[in-house]
Formats: structure tokens, sequence, C-alpha cells
């Protein structure tokens, strides 16, 4: 394991849900792991007037609901609150960041950080720009002594000219190579095995091309609805919450080249690679290549779901998307003709992020010509829940004749006895420490990913005529996305929460 150094912790934005449900967990388990350096401060700033103490009783409380039962020790617990304090001060007022300094040199001067600071923007994106600009003017910026590193959350921006324009401001204070912008999917084992599987093994990489694959598919699918961010999620819908960003990262690495190196910008220039080489999707072909649905009221097991307009801070006539299915393609040598088929969507059957790879048929159908199933080989990828592998593949039933039966290979996470997946956050904020930032996204990808919604957003946004589709909540979301699969043999993989089962009678 890598050491980290001595360093302070800023977290803007300290008392919202974030810090309390995830980055404050995510500190104690790296603590509980000794993973984090032998002396550090977590000082949680924000306008909220809080004292250490009291700061430090609504983290325990986090602590204590948001940790995995096998990271709590009570005595431990307490060790690394003594580590927490809280400063009062207004995020967008210059003023008070000469406080923030000298606190920060207090800790200094205290515990030996050598000026090293990593800065978590948990916090509206608008106030990024000012608070980016504020650090920038007391001196919090720059690395003469320690490093100064920056955690942005997403979104960055809300479409591409407003995704260069965050991006322009960061860079007014901050160097690219200090920002970090995080993707939590990144931070996913599962996502991070995708490099592993396929670069780690002879086997898949020949077959990985438009040779062998016919199609591929990427489903993130939740079973829950908006809940309480109705306000948030009203502005931004299926496309920008989830497949701008998550969705397009997983895609970067299910189809980048084999990188140079595990260097953090090799990988991430493969990933840049992929994202530039997305073929445009045309305005007029929106309606033809994006399905969108918003669910409605329906009953799930016996109890009735409200629909999406009925959600609280939802807007009663919103066309804002909940699901969105998308069909694209990838104009490079590997990938030139292969669909890649994407969709997510809220209040589906059940919660489900996956990579289906679906390899062509056999070239003569010696088996499946006499009227048996054609069998097509898969390769799914879970990445969440029951976390594995599973390969598809034909087999003779026993008896007379060639009776040809598709069957599972599989392997789940959990075999793997006594090792826990780690929580996506542990993982992004250990590396940020460490300095490395391959599991970021860098400001080309974001920006990319944005190029390539736009027309998307554009055709929504002025031709009325573009369907949004109303789906009952807890369904597999509109029907007309099975149509963006043209093969009339082959449907989307219906998952269900055991990695090894799908189609329509499952455990969701
Ligand atoms: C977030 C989105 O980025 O990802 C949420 O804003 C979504 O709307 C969440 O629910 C999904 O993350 P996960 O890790 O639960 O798949």
């Amino acid at each position: 394991m890598q050491k980290t150094q001595n360093l302070s912790i800023v977290i803007f934005g300290a008392s919202g849900d974030l810090t309390y449900k995830k980055l404050i967990p995510a500190l104690y388990a790296l603590f509980q792991q000794q993973m984090l350096p032998l002396q550090f401060r977590v000082l949680g700033v924000g306008r909220s007037p809080f004292s250490d103490e009291d700061f430090r009783l609504k983290m325990l409380e986090g602590i204590r609901q948001y940790s995995e039962k096998y990271h709590l020790d009570e005595v431990i617990i307490l060790s690394f609150l003594e580590n927490l304090r809280y400063l009062t001060m207004d995020p967008e007022d210059e003023k008070d960041f000469e406080k923030l300094k000298s606190t920060l040199d207090n800790y200094d001067r205290e515990i030996n950080t050598n000026g090293n600071c990593l800065f978590y923007l948990s916090m509206p994106p608008n106030k990024f720009g000012v608070v980016a600009n504020n650090l920038g003017k007391v001196g919090l910026n720059n690395e003469i002594q320690g490093f100064k590193r920056l955690i942005v959350e997403k979104p960055f921006g809300y479409d591409f000219e407003s995704g260069l324009e965050l991006n322009r401001k960061l860079h007014q204070a901050f160097d690219e190579s200090q920002i970090y912008r995080i993707d939590h999917y990144l931070g996913k084992e599962t996502v991070q095995n995708i490099l592993v599987m396929r670069f780690s093994n002879g086997i898949f990489e020949p077959l990985w091309n438009r040779n062998f694959i016919h199609h591929v598919e990427i489903t993130s699918s939740e079973s829950i609805g908006v809940e309480k961010r109705g306000g948030y999620y009203d502005g931004s819908g299926a496309l920008r919450d989830m497949l701008q960003n998550h969705l397009l990262q997983v895609l970067g690495l299910v189809a980048m080249e084999p990188p140079s190196s595990m260097d953090s910008d090799a990988i991430r220039n493969e990933t840049l690679k992929v994202l530039q080489s997305l073929q445009p999707i045309q305005e007029e072909n929106v309606d033809k290549q994006v399905i969108r649905g918003q669910y409605v009221a329906s009953h799930i097991k016996g109890e009735l779901a409200r629909g999406y307009r009925e959600e609280p801070q939802v807007d009663p006539d919103s066309r804002t998307e909940t699901y969105v299915a998308v069909k694209l393609f990838i104009d490079n040598w590997r990938w030139g003709g292969v669909p890649f088929y994407i969709r997510t969507g809220k209040r589906l059957p059940t919660r489900v992020t996956e990579i289906v790879v679906h390899f062509k048929p056999t070239p003569h159908g010696l088996f499946w010509d006499k009227g048996e199933e054609r069998n097509q080989n898969q390769l799914i990828i879970r990445i969440q829940p029951d976390e594995g592998i599973l390969m598809k593949f034909g087999l003779k039933m026993p008896g007379a004749g060639y009776k040809v039966k598709t069957v599972n290979m599989d392997f789940h996470y959990s075999d793997l006895l006594d090792t826990h997946l780690p929580s996506a956050y542990e993982r992004l904020i250990y590396d940020a420490m460490l300095g490395d930032s391959t599991l970021y996204a860098r400001a080309d990808a974001v920006e990319a990913a944005w190029r390539f919604v736009a027309p998307i957003q554009k055709a929504w946004k002025e031709n009325h005529d573009i369907k949004i589709y109303g789906y009952p909540a807890g369904t597999w979301g509109p029907e007309n996305a099975d149509e963006l699969i043209e093969d009339k043999e082959i449907t989307w993989r219906y998952p269900c929460k055991n990695l090894a089962d799908d189609g329509n009678y499952c455990e969701l």
C-alpha cells in the first residue's frame, strides 16, 4: 500500500448530505484501514454555524449509519473524530479565505502538513468557480510548498458551453493537474476491473472488435425514483445525470485501445480517443437513435408508486426524462459499424448496472440451421449488485441428436472470501491524496462527452415532435426502446438482481 503524506482535507459544503453520507464514512474507512497519513485534519467549512463538537457529533451519526458494519469500531471512531474541525465561513466571501488560510497554517505548525491541502467542493456547481478563485487569491492554489488539489463533484456544467465555461473558471486558479473531477462510477472496483479483464487476459483482446462482436449493451437501471432530489433532477434528467458522465466513462473503458502504461494520462488519453470517435448523432436522427421516457404512476408489488410529475419539487408539466436509451457508434477501426446501446432510468424493475458484450453467431449454423436455438455468446460484466462476470455459451444437451442449450459460467466477487469491495469514495479520495488522477475525469474528456450529447439536447429542446414516452413505474421503460435494436431476434437483456438470471421471472 502506498503511503499518503500528512495533509489537511477541507470540505466545502460540510453540512450537506454528501459529506455526512459518503465523504466522512469513506475517510473513516480509510482511517480504520490505516490508509490515512499519520497526521491529518479534516476541516468542514460552510455557512451553517457549527462548533467543532457539533460537527463531530453529526459526523459520528453519519459514520454509524452509513459505514459498512465491518469497519465499525467505537474506539477507532473516537480517535478519528479527534481529527475533525469546523470553520464557519462564507465560501463566496473573499475575506473569509484569509481565515481559512491562517487555520491551515496553524495545522501546518501543529501537525506538520508541509502545506499539503486537498479541497473537496461538495457544493452546487455554480459555486465552483468562485471558490477556486477565492482559494487562488490567498495563495491556496500554489504548490511552492506542498500540494494543493481540488476535488469537484458533478455536474460539470449542464451543456457543452457551460462545461467549457466551468473548465475555464477552474483553470483560472488551478492547473489541470491539480483538478480532480470525481465520477464515482470510476471509483467502483468492478468498473476498474474492466481494464484488468481486458488487458490482463490474452483471450479477450483478439475478439474485442467489429470482427467478432455483434453489439454491446450498457444498462444502468435504478428501482428508486427521484426521492428527495426532484428539485435538482428536474433540471437535469437521465441524459445529463447518468449518461453524459458515468455511462460514457464506462463506455470509454469498454471500448478503449490498450494504454501504453498504467500512467494516469496514458489511460485517460485512450478514454478521450473513444469519446472523440463517437459518431455524432445528427439532429434529424435523434428520434431514431434516442428514446426518452418518464415514469408514470403504477402499482409495484401491490403498492401505489407515484408518477414522476407527482414527485415533490417536480414541475407537474415536466418534460424531463427519467429514462434514456441511445444507440451509438464509434467511428474507428476497432468498432466501425458495431452498435452500442446504452440505457439508464429511474423506477425500473431493479437496480442493476452491467455491460453485455454480444458476440457474433458462428458463421455457419451447424446446429441452429436445423431449427435449434441460435446460440450467441454473451459476456456480462456486472458492475452492481452481485458483482461479477458471466459467460454464456452453447452446450450439447445430453441425449440423442445435437440439442444446444445456452448455459452460464460465472464468477461472483462474493466468492472472494474475506475481501470487501471498498466504496467508490474511499478509493477516489485515497487516490487524490496520492496524486493519482487516473480515475478522475479530465477536462478534455468531459468536453468531448458534452459535445456528443449536445445535438440530443438541442433536438429535444427545439423539436417538440420528439416524443417523451410514459412508462409505468416498475417496468423496463418505454417499449419503443426495443426498436432501437433492429435485429428482431435480439432484445435487451432483462437483468435480475442475481447475475446469472435474466428474463421475465426473476428476483428483483
Ligand atoms: C448519481 C446520480 O451520480 O448516480 C443519481 O446523480 C444516481 O441520480 C446515482 O442515482 C447512481 O449511482 P449508483 O452508484 O447508485 O449506481
